[in-house]
């Protein structure tokens, strides 16, 4: 072993094995882990992971999105979509999030530039329109998205459909914009504990929070899961070893 040393306290995923419901966990030295930075608190650094890893990859690597762009992300109050508002902000782009009203503050001082409420405004009806359009959350096909994009802009979604998987090849071969998805947990262990890395840092040197909706016992694994699953959570869903507040 050469990477950490008995007692390093780490972070990471268990990929798309999963299986970290549990008190101990193995991963291979050269799995998706890295050292934790000790201004992070266990809860924090595994909240900071959970959309960061999928909206990092969807950011830099599919819309290669860069200063001074504009991105429209929908579900911007999710997991997914409160990383994508960080991270775009982080490369610089002029950030416009959409989420219902409830979660308009707190999108808003992730430091959206603007914020659309869903449940008030039909953002593809604004006459706005944007390099990308991250729909973190699966809600507005490209079909429905796509008059929102520049010539050359990018519509990504993180929801797989037949239809999805379509327009990414017709739109590649002869689009004026491109519709893309991505499978992020699908990655190489290699890129994604770099990942785990760069986040990690982000978020130790304060320039990148993590939102919590709620952190359960580990016993209160069921209750965790149907509160993932109701699809209204804000941020992460944590579960720890220990009774919260301990
Ligand atoms: N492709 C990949 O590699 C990949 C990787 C990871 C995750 N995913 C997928 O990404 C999706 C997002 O994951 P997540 O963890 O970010 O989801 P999530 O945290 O469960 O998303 C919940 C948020 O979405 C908002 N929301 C619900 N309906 C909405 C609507 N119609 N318009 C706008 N916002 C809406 C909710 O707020 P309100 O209820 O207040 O609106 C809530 O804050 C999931 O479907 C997941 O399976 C894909």
């Amino acid at each position: 072993m050469t990477k950490f040393r008995v007692g390093d306290q780490v972070t990471g995923s268990a990929g798309p094995t999963f299986g970290a419901h549990a008190e101990y966990v193995t991963v291979p030295e050269n799995g998706i882990i890295a050292l934790k930075p000790a201004g992070l608190v266990p809860t924090d650094a595994v909240a900071v992971l959970d959309g960061a890893l999928t909206a990092l990859p969807f950011l830099r690597d599919a819309a290669s999105l860069k200063s001074g762009q504009s991105i429209l992300i929908n579900g911007a109050s999710g997991a997914v979509g409160t990383a994508a508002v960080q991270l775009a902000k982080h490369f610089g782009a002029v950030v416009t999030g959409v989420c219902s009203t409830a979660n308009l503050d707190l999108v808003k001082s992730l430091g959206a530039d603007t914020v659309i409420d869903y449940t008030a405004q039909d953002f593809t009806e604004l006459g706005q329109v944007y390099d990308v359009v991250f729909d973190a959350v699966g809600k507005s096909s490209y079909i429905r998205s796509r008059k929102l994009l520049k010539p050359g802009g990018i519509y990504l979604t993180t929801v797989p459909s037949l239809p999805i998987l379509m327009w990414m090849l017709v739109t590649r071969i002869f689009g004026k914009t491109r519709a893309k998805i991505a499978f992020t947990g699908l990655r190489r262990a290699k890129a994604m504990a770099l990942d785990v890395k760069f986040i990690s840092h982000l978020a130790a040197s304060g320039h990148y929070v993590p939102v919590i909706d709620r952190t359960y016992n580990l016993k209160e694994a069921a209750s965790a899961h149907a509160r993932v699953q109701s699809g209204r959570k804000k941020g992460s869903v944590v579960l720890t070893l220990h009774d919260p507040g301990e």
